[in-house]
């Protein structure tokens, strides 16, 4: 049976750092079923890392409403959100954003940290034979390629067995190979019942989405 997994309902975010307000969102709706792999095409500063960060419960929209697994993140405190989001939700970036000085074993390992997993050491281990990771397993991330960085990332955003990922260009650094072994895994992760939310302008991530929305100024398209 599918169910509703993330609810994006009418949401705005204006920025207001500088004198300048910039409207990122504009009421934006969208919603993402278990087993759905939902993509958001826009060309850049269409809003769409804002979008994720939003939808990930790491950055609270002016207006409208998130729910997550039907709960709405913002409404929790900062220590239950931060439970809540490694349990529930799974990141990669463009940046990957691993942490330096660990190695690959202990960056896929972090999100673990916060919940009292059964056999996260398991778990790790079998992400990293299941992307390739293995002759790799105690280097730190300067000794890494392109590609093994993200599927470090990767396997990080596997780790806690999440509900939902949570995709901000990850093809957009990657070689065509590397980028394959990401989108097959996210096509995978939704085959069996998982939920993805990829925000990209790389038509090769979209084409394996079983939706696609457009962004544009911080709007969905209709068309
Ligand atoms: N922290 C911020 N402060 C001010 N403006 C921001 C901030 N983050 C993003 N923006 C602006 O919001 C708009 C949308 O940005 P973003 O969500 O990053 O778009 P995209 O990911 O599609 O490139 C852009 O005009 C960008 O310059
Ligand atoms: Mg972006």
């Amino acid at each position: 049976m599918r169910c509703l997994v993330l609810s994006v309902e009418n949401i705005t975010k204006v920025y207001r750092k500088t004198e300048k307000e910039v409207r990122a969102l504009d009421g934006v709706s969208l919603n993402v079923n278990s087993g759905e792999f939902a993509a958001v095409e826009g060309p850049s500063g269409s809003g769409k890392s804002t979008l994720l960060f939003a939808a990930g419960s790491l950055l609270a929209p002016d207006d409208g409403q998130i729910l997550i697994d039907g709960r709405n993140p913002y409404a929790m405190s900062f220590d239950e959100r931060a439970r809540f989001r490694a349990e529930r939700i799974g990141f990669v970036f463009q940046q990957f954003h691993l942490i330096p000085y660990l190695t690959v074993l202990e960056n896929i390992l972090t999100p673990s940290i916060l919940l009292k997993a059964e056999n996260p050491h398991e778990s790790a281990m079998q992400l990293i034979e299941r992307f390739g990771l293995t002759e790799r397993i105690h280097h730190v991330l300067a000794e890494l390629s392109t590609g093994e960085r993200q599927r470090t990332a990767l396997a990080r955003a596997f780790i806690n067995s999440p509900s939902l990922i949570l995709a901000d260009e990850p093809t957009g650094n990657l070689d065509r190979e590397n980028a394959e072994i990401v989108i097959r895994s996210l096509v995978e992760f939704a085959d069996t019942g998982g939920s993805v939310l990829l925000v990209t302008h790389d038509a090769y991530a979209v084409q394996y989405a079983t939706k696609t929305l457009h962004l544009e100024n911080g709007r969905v398209r209709n068309n």
